[in-house]
């Protein structure tokens, strides 16, 4: 990795006449800025008929960019592709799911499955990587531009196809598609695969074996383009390192899998000011996209330094907020930090999107923040490369998101919301989480928590249930492990069915689900542990565990709610049948740090506040409107609103 901190965004030059690039240059070269993107939607500019090739422009641009000394994230160009495309290719573009075929004029409008697209782009990325594979400015390829974002599955007959090639794949035969799939229910049984279809509107719940599968398959078609244009680039340019930007926790990639096929991983998030809650979605984003990546360094590849243009209402960022949370990203593992875009478009749908390089010039607020930000982080260098320590594992798991989100459940789930629940518990005490893949290794971990766990395979089952017995500590929170990967119900009492192991690991079996009224509806726990849970209960049988704090009132009352089973080995199983409300979490994050012997970077819970270490330097980030005082572990630190210090970390910054 190299010793500096990238800086810079996305450059759109073809937007301005050519005499404005000079100046670019030299105004990129005053606020510190190292790398520009370059292409992410040009080709319609790149290829104005269809193999007709007009590249000299781009050439300008980069050597431009070369000779001020700034790098270039090349995009392959491929993510809006021209009107020639639609014309020719009707058929290219993507159908909704109830079969309306969406239009030119935007961008993104191709089906992941179109056969015309892919043919298209595939050449476009070829003569892309031969054109500027050697260019002295290009540093790293950017495939295609946030997969999904827009058209994250497509309904139409080529998608529909490759959805029965890839189930013919997964499946082999049809009577296996119709045991996975339950087809016994409702006569939904296929005689050959040529009879499945995807899954659009029926007259009621759809097979939700199907739709999963469809959810599944679409990622995949996604990711199957990405990898096309990646093996074009690393066939003629090996040396050149790929990426693709992710776009925080989304639900229609499952980043786990599309993490193999970068040599880096890079996001994009736009955390909304404007919502209390949104730094824990921020700090989240960050650990995952370190976790994605399997700790190694990652790119921020887009954030925006002030507003944004496409939330209904768009906050600017308060003066020296944007810093913070630059620097938020920064401790928690990114090597750059870069925006959307450098110079605010004058024209299109994103003129009133912030930039680096707002309307008004260099002499705007804007401006100057990101100038003083580019001069910082030029000195911060030794932080790139560097490791962000955690000892806590938190399960993200993209089939239990999709399934707990489907029709026809005990009650309506939001799994994002959920986790982010279970992990700003965590991020009130200062504590660093890393995010862990269903059935990957936790060894590595002392706490290991599974929140709304839902679809477990018996590999994922049986890594939780190692880690009691391993002397370290495991929590699972309510309606995780029942259902398999097929989404069948795994029987024998829920919580990993009676062959599984999770039961005896942590002394409980489930017999019923309770939702509550609504999703917050409170219900009281006493005992031990007491405080205010929220949203659901579950009739819980104890054969092997303390319990430590039961319902008091609804279905489940006098039941218990949370347990905690000992393990000989000295370490300890928790379950937890309820979603804790704010207090009760803090209380029990407290106990689950106790048991696992990890020390908080903050002695209270600090509930807009986060604290993180990298290579010797804490982070401590006021994302509140007021000062404050943060009671760090070591001393106390006063804050003003929506502020970050940065502070030598005390001793072994392993404990973070
Ligand atoms: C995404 C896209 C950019 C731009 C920004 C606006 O991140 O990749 O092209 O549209 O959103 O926030």
């Amino acid at each position: 990795m190299s010793s500096r901190i990238r800086f810079g965004g996305d450059y759109n030059p073809e937007q301005w006449p050519e005499e404005i690039w000079d100046e670019d240059v030299e105004i990129m070269r005053a606020a510190g800025v190292t790398t520009a993107t370059v292409g992410v939607f040009s080709w319609s500019l790149l290829e104005p008929a269809p193999g007709e090739y007009d590249f000299g422009w781009l050439d300008r641009v980069l050597d431009r960019l070369h000779a001020g000394g700034i790098g270039v994230v090349l995009a392959t160009a491929t993510a809006s592709p021209p009107a020639w495309l639609a014309r020719r290719h009707p058929e290219s573009l993507p159908v909704t799911i109830d079969g309306v075929r969406l239009a030119f004029g935007s961008r993104q409008q191709f089906s992941p499955s179109s056969s015309a697209y892919r043919e298209h782009a595939l050449r476009l990325v070829r003569r892309m990587a031969q054109r500027y594979g050697s260019h002295p400015a290009l540093e790293m390829w950017h495939i295609g531009n946030e997969y999904g974002a827009h058209v994250p599955r497509s309904y139409d007959e080529e998608s529909a196809a490759a959805f029965r090639a890839w189930l013919v794949a997964r499946y082999g035969t049809i009577e296996e598609l119709n045991r996975a799939w339950g087809t016994a229910f409702w006569s939904q049984h296929y005689a050959s695969f040529d009879e499945v279809g995807v899954p659009s509107r029926t007259p009621t719940f759809p097979n939700p074996t199907m739709v999963l599968d469809f959810d599944r398959f679409s990622s995949d078609a996604m990711l199957a383009l990405h990898r096309a244009e990646a093996d074009i680039l690393r066939e003629l340019t090996p040396d050149v390192p790929i990426t693709t930007n992710f776009m925080g926790p989304f639900k229609d990639a499952d980043y786990w899998q599309w993490a193999e096929h970068v040599d880096i991983v890079s996001d994009d998030l736009y955390p909304d000011p404007a919502d209390p809650r949104h730094h824990v979605l921020a700090a989240a984003a960050r650990d995952l996209m370190r976790s994605l990546g399997g700790g190694k360094p990652w790119l921020l590849m887009e954030q925006a330094p002030s507003a944004v243009n496409w939330r209904p209402r768009n906050a600017p960022k308060p003066a020296g907020y944007y810093r913070a949370l630059s620097l938020q990203a920064l401790t928690r593992g990114a090597d750059g930090i870069l925006h959307f875009q450098w110079r605010q478009s004058k024209a299109g749908a994103e003129k009133f999107h912030s930039a680096m390089l707002p309307h008004g010039g260099t002499g705007t607020r804007v401006h100057r923040e990101v100038r003083a930000l580019g001069a910082e982080l030029a000195e911060l260098g030794d932080l790139a490369g560097a490791p962000v320590p955690a000892q806590v594992g938190i399960l993200f798991d993209w089939d239990s998101w999709r399934a707990v989100e489907q029709d026809a459940v005990p009650a309506e789930r939001d799994y994002l919301a959920t986790v982010l629940d279970w992990y700003a518990g965590f991020l009130r005490r200062g504590v660093t989480v890393d995010f862990v893949r269903a059935g990957a290794d936790t060894s590595g971990y002392r706490l290991v928590v599974a929140p709304l766990f839902h679809v477990a395979d018996d590999a994922a089952v049986a890594e939780l249930a190692s880690v009691p017995a391993r002397g370290d500590v495991l929590v699972v929170g309510a309606f995780s492990a029942v259902l398999d990967e097929n989404l069948h119900v795994r029987l024998g009492g829920y919580l990993g069915g009676a062959e599984g192991p999770l039961q005896a690991a942590l002394g409980v079996t489930v017999d019923e689900f309770a939702p509550l009224a609504a999703a917050d509806t409170e219900t009281a726990i006493g005992g031990t542990v007491t405080g205010v849970a929220r949203d659901w209960q579950e009739l819980v049988v104890v054969h092997d565990a303390a319990v430590l704090g039961s319902f008091g009132d609804g279905f489940a009352a006098g039941g218990a709610a949370i347990t905690r089973r000992a393990d000989e080995s000295g370490g300890a199983g928790w379950y937890v049948a309820t979603e804790p409300g704010e207090a009760l979490r803090d209380d029990l994050v407290a106990r689950w740090l106790v048991d696992a012997g990890i020390e908080p970077g903050f002695t209270r819970p600090e509930a807009f506040a986060e604290t993180v270490v990298r290579a010797g330097r804490r982070l401590v980030v006021n994302h509140d409107d007021v000062t404050r005082e943060l009671a760090l572990t070591g001393g106390t630190v006063t804050v003003e609103a929506r502020q970050a210090v940065i502070l030598p970390a005390a001793g072994d910054d392993t404990v973070s």
